[in-house]
């Protein structure tokens, strides 16, 4: 199952040098690039870099915080984090490809001194406890079935009081996911937890929930917005397109249909541990 979530992620080969050429196409210039430059590609998930900044103000950060990004992907919520509150952030992501090139794009915006990234298991962090101030997980545990493992795993290595941000895909009411979406393009490696079961998973592992949002609405809007300009001009040069291949604008057109049709939500869960 790892394998196949692993090959989900890797399709395309050459990660770094795709990313760079489709910014030089859009006309950015390598040097001197900021973490919103890259945001198109590298905030690997629903609503992008604003979702990211709306999990990080509840997240009690500063410069001296040290923060756990579980599934960190390209490292783009990582690093937007670094530069907005300055503290250092650790990711650590199943995809060996997407570390590679978390780790390059890094240096791009120069914040390889307060990033790091590593290729693990989210089910078995390799971290010891009470090592984190703070963690975050970003549109992981849908290719995840075993999520107790994860959440307890994310309590052990943060330190008692830390803020522990959530923010998922869930399985909605409306029906089952219609395929391909961009975390699979088949039932095997989607893992969808219910509202009511996320939050059990949360509080069985020992955490207060403190806020639940749902974005599905925004969700659909912001799919809605890519769809219609996929349709109009066709991709545009930096999309995640680079990295999930060329059935990107069908998962665009499945995924404004899940969120239309309440096969899916998407829900943040703001925790204490
Ligand atoms: C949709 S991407 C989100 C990446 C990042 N959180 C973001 O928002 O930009 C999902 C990521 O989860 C990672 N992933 C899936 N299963 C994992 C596991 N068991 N442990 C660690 N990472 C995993 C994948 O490799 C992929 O990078």
């Amino acid at each position: 199952m790892i394998d196949q979530v692993v090959s989900h992620y890797s399709s395309s080969g050459g990660l770094v040098d795709l990313i760079a050429n489709s910014l030089r196409t859009a006309g950015k210039d390598l040097n001197g690039l900021k973490t919103a430059d890259l945001a198109a590609v590298d905030e690997f998930h629903i609503r992008g870099r604003k979702a990211t900044l709306e999990l990080a103000e509840q997240m009690m950060l500063n410069e001296n915080s040290r923060v756990l990004d579980i599934g960190s992907g390209l490292g783009g919520p990582a690093r937007t984090l670094a530069e907005v509150y300055g503290c250092h952030v650790t990711g650590l992501d199943l995809t060996q490809a997407f570390c590679d090139a978390a780790k390059a794009m890094s240096g791009w915006v120069n914040l390889a001194e307060r990033v790091a990234f590593q290729q693990g298991d989210a089910m078995n962090l390799p971290f010891a406890a009470d090592e984190f101030d703070a963690a975050m997980t970003i549109h992981v545990a849908m290719n995840i079935p075993a999520k107790d493992k994860v959440y307890e795993q994310a309590r052990r290595v943060m330190k008692p009081g830390g803020v522990f941000a959530v923010y998922d895909v869930l399985q909605g009411e409306g029906g089952d996911v219609v395929f391909p979406v961009p975390w699979a393009r088949e039932p095997g490696i989607s893992h969808l937890a219910t509202p009511d079961e996320m939050k059990s998973l949360l509080t069985d592992a020992g955490f207060k929930v403190l806020n639940i949002h749902d974005s599905t609405d925004e969700s659909r809007v912001w799919f809605e917005a890519r769809a219609d300009r996929l349709a109009q001009s066709g991709p545009p040069p930096v999309t995640f397109q680079a990295f999930l291949g060329d059935d990107y604008p069908e998962m665009v057109r499945n995924q404004v249909r899940n969120l239309a049709e309440r096969r899916i939500r998407t829900i943040s869960y703001i925790c204490e541990c």
